[in-house]
């Protein structure tokens, strides 16, 4: 299978904190991967860093076989889905992502709004498309930031933490839509605390402590891997 993101050896400091050290990676396309670690483990610097937000002090990093120097460069290529879901609260949730259709791809207003629509359909949410982001709820508003990501057509999708801020019912109409993109074949990293929801769509997982990779396998192997420091994760997390 052809290799969508590449690591060789990366290295992340800020200042004297060494926060990603030595990782080597390689995400085939339609990999769905479960990106998960203790608090301040590095893992949203690691997908920082993969879509160029984060300048890396050693190491490459290469999307679809081209080094990554900046997020210019990976602009398009790389989507990515937040926590606090980052739309715009002046625009309605339409204008939320013909806006940078027209923005950073270029597309003309009329087709942008066609291509909006069908994506807010696949989303579930075509009946909000002239609400305002505050007038949905944080699932919807998840949602809307998932429609936008792939409305750039990206060969990846990163998402950091995307249900952490929603209550369980929330969060699992959230995972039913990631499990969608799942379906169609998209490839995903997921940075998330749900373990279980997210295993169970994973074919892989990766354990991050203290910014190195302890653990990269299959998620049925997880759980009953011989790494001390997993076992210490897992007997400090409830499931
Ligand atoms: N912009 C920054 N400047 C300085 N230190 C930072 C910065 N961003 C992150 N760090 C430090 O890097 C380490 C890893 O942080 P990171 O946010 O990647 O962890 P995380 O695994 O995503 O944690 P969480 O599960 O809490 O989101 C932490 O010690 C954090 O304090
Ligand atoms: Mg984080």
């Amino acid at each position: 299978m052809e290799s969508i993101i590449k690591l060789e050896n990366v290295h992340k400091s800020y200042d004297k904190l060494d926060v990603i050290k030595g990782i080597s990676l390689d995400i085939k396309k339609g990999e769905i991967i479960s990106l998960v670690g203790a608090s301040g483990s590095g893992k949203s610097t690691l997908v920082r860093c993969i879509n160029g937000i984060e300048k890396i002090q050693g190491g490459n990093i290469y999307v679809n076989n081209e080094k990554v120097n900046s997020h210019s460069s990976v602009a398009g290529k790389v989507g990515m889905v937040f926590q606090n879901f980052n739309l715009f609260p002046h625009y309605t949730v339409i204008n939320n992502i013909v806006n940078p259709l027209d923005n950073v791809r270029g597309i003309k207003k009329d087709k942008a709004k066609k291509i909006a629509k069908s994506l807010l359909e696949k989303v579930k949410l075509g009946d909000k498309a002239n609400y305002y982001p505050n007038e949905l709820s944080g699932g919807q508003k998840q949602r809307v930031a998932i429609a936008r990501a792939l409305s750039m057509e990206p060969d990846i999708i990163l998402f950091d933490e995307p249900t952490s801020s929603l209550d369980p019912q929330l969060s699992f109409e959230v995972f039913k839509t990631i499990k969608q993109l799942v379906e169609e074949g998209y490839t995903m990293v997921i940075v998330t605390h749900e373990i279980k929801m997210a295993l169970d769509i994973s074919t892989r997982v990766i354990f991050l402590d203290k910014g190195k990779i302890y653990f990269d396998g299959k998620p049925d192997e997880f759980y009953t891997h011989e790494s001390e420091r997993l076992k210490d994760f897992l007997e400090n997390i409830i499931i």
